[in-house]
């Protein structure tokens, strides 16, 4: 597969460049190869590449400083993303947007997690940004998959983790950490793994493997193929949604 990495030079695009490249063509595309916020430069860098897939990191992360910049939030997480949608719907590229827990409001119950239909509610301007940014993705790219990780930790950080280890290290007076957050802190080399059947254009390999992951066997899968504009045909993706979706709903009652 040829799969092109937006802000590969950040701490999750670093992790998938080293990850995957031993068994697909990389094109790894940080900011100086691929702003974002260029419609222009995204269809051009997309369109000349023609990757089979994007992975899209580049983002604004820094949620705090996010509060004080927010048009430059927007501009990197709902128009960047927007940018990036139309070019790989364009090229014919599946894209795969990265996204975050931020999306939801986090008023829940300690016991009560998060699942993918729950209703969104942002509370920072990161969240909604980036909330705007799957919006133009879903309208712009017809072939896309949404991925809304969470604290994440990788080689050279920086994260949650990463601040924890090097005060650690210091020495000296006790820590004093906020506990008004829970959450699970999730490895880049874990999500590089998940991610990865995601991008699989091969139905039935991936449904094995979606089926695989949730204790099934697949014993027959019938396909219907939808004619695409450019003239490719790809497997239906409302089927494949539907029965990704029948799989969680069957796990779910057992
Ligand atoms: N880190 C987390 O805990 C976490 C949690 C949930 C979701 N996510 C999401 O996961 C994705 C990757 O996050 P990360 O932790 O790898 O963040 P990161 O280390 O901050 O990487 C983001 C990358 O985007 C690049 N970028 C910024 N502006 C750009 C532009 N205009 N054009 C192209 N690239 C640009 C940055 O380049 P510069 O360094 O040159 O600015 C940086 O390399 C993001 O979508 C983020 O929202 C992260």
């Amino acid at each position: 597969m040829k799969i092109l990495i937006t802000g590969a030079a950040g701490m999750l695009g670093r992790t998938l460049v080293r990850r995957w490249s031993a068994a697909h063509a990389v094109i790894a595309a940080d900011r100086a190869r691929l702003d974002i916020t260029s419609a222009d430069a995204c269809l051009a860098v997309i369109g000349a590449a023609q990757p089979d897939a994007v992975v899209h990191c580049a983002a604004h992360t820094a949620v705090d400083r996010c509060e004080s910049e927010p048009e430059r939030a927007h501009l990197l997480n709902a128009t960047g993303s927007a940018n990036v949608a139309v070019a790989c719907q364009r090229a014919g590229a599946r894209l795969l947007a990265i996204s975050t827990d931020y999306v939801f409001a986090g008023d829940r119950p300690r016991d009560q997690a998060y699942h993918e239909g729950d209703a969104t509610g942002p509370r920072t301007v990161y969240g909604t940004s980036k909330l705007a940014g799957e919006a133009a993705v879903r309208a712009q790219c017809a072939d896309h998959v949404i991925a809304r990780v969470a604290w994440l930790y990788g080689p050279g950080g920086p994260s949650f983790v990463h601040t924890m280890l090097a005060l650690g290290r210091q020495g000296g007076a006790p820590l004093r950490v906020v506990d008004d957050q829970i959450g699970n802190p999730t490895s880049t080399d874990a999500v590089a793994d998940a991610l990865l059947p995601y991008l699989e254009r091969d139905f039935h390999r991936y449904l094995a493997l979606m089926a695989h992951r949730l204790g099934f066997r697949v014993a027959e899968v019938v396909v219907a193929h939808r004619p695409r504009a450019h003239g490719r045909s790809r497997y239906g993706l409302e089927r494949y949604g539907r029965a990704v979706a029948d799989l969680w709903a069957l796990r779910r009652r057992l």
